[in-house]
């Protein structure tokens, strides 16, 4: 059967509010003022998608949405760079949901309110979207308590449907950690959480033991160390790879996410393991070097140079 896309994303949908150059941390009962902002596509999962498709990649989107102007916000952005979105389910009775995100230099605080994404669930999701794609990337999973019951089936009939998979857990905002990832990651192909992520998501205290147990459990097992860059484990090969250093970093929103386009993007084209988490932590640091998750992302020309130019990476085609 013939595939339509390269990458189906399942995820989370919602618009960022931005608040840049804010005076001083916010303290109850006092207002504080913030000297720029912007409204944007945000969510991991969006951004994933965004930054694939203008790498080239052919994406679906499966998600839920209200039927609201941050969903027409949301839509907009995707379909501006070609992602398709007429697998997204817009429900009227639900309000698609923000993060007030405050940016302090390369860190930030966040609010989310989650809003529609709440509210998928695994019947949402059906085999005749699915099989449409290649490959099957997943994010965000303690955002969407809908889904979250079900990832192990998701990621196994994806697996029956001939997919590929990705996983990128993201943070817990109720700090529980509970899912079960015994029975989650033997149908996963690409584990990508962060250090914090991969330690509370183990049990463990340290990166080597975390790296160890997961890839016990799972397949290639990718850890992202922010601006030490990423270390990574398949069987028994474990791979360290140092960052492509940015040391005039605009903000890191989105850099996670971007590190995934990167990895799944060459992954889908058969490169080795090796190739895709350099790839990555290149498609990482660029994410830093403009504002929010997809600035950095125009065209695959436009990585290419300042990939070579600023970065000095090495391209092979
Ligand atoms: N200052 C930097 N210079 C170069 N690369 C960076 C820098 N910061 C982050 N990166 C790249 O981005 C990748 C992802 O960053 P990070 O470890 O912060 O992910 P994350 O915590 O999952 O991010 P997110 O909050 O977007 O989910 C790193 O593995 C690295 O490759
Ligand atoms: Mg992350």
């Amino acid at each position: 059967m013939k595939n339509n896309f390269d990458v189906i994303v399942v995820g989370e949908l919602n618009v960022d509010i931005i608040l840049n150059q804010i005076d001083s941390f916010p303290e109850m009962g006092k207002e504080k003022l913030a000297s720029s902002m912007s409204l944007t596509l945000g969510s991991s999962s969006a951004i994933f998608a965004s930054n694939l498709s203008s790498m080239g990649a052919k994406v679906g989107f499966i998600g839920k949405t209200g039927k609201d102007t941050f969903a027409d916000l949301v839509l907009d952005s995707l379909q501006a760079k070609n992602v398709d979105t007429s697998m997204i389910i817009q429900d009227d009775s639900l309000a698609t949901g923000a993060t007030i995100v405050l940016n302090f230099d390369q860190d930030r605080a966040m609010v989310t309110h989650p809003g529609a994404m709440n509210y998928l669930i695994l019947s949402d999701i059906s085999p005749d979207h699915l099989k449409q794609g290649k490959h099957l990337h997943f994010a965000s999973c303690f955002l969407q308590p809908g889904i979250k019951p079900d990832l192990a089936n998701l990621f196994k009939s994806a697996k029956e449907l001939g997919l590929t998979t990705s996983f990128d857990p993201q943070w817990d905002p109720a700090e529980k950690w509970d899912i079960d990832i015994e029975e989650i990651l033997p149908h996963v192909d690409i584990f990508l959480p962060n250090k914090v992520e991969a330690l509370l998501l183990s049990g463990e205290k340290d990166i080597e033991t975390a790296l160890d147990k997961l890839a016990r459990i799972g397949n290639i097992i990718v850890i992202k160390l922010g601006e030490k860059g990423s270390i990574l484990k398949h069987g028994n090969k474990v791979i360290k790879a140092t960052p492509f250093l940015n040391t005039n970093v605009v903000d890191a929103i989105g850099a996670g996410d971007s590190f995934n386009t990167g990895f799944v993007y060459k992954f889908i084209q058969g490169e080795d393991i090796r190739v895709c988490q350099t790839f990555a932590n290149l498609t990482g640091a660029l994410n830093t070097t403009e504002p929010g998750g997809t600035a950095a992302f125009t065209t695959m020309a436009n990585i290419l140079k300042i990939g070579k130019e600023r970065f000095g990476y090495k391209f092979e085609d």
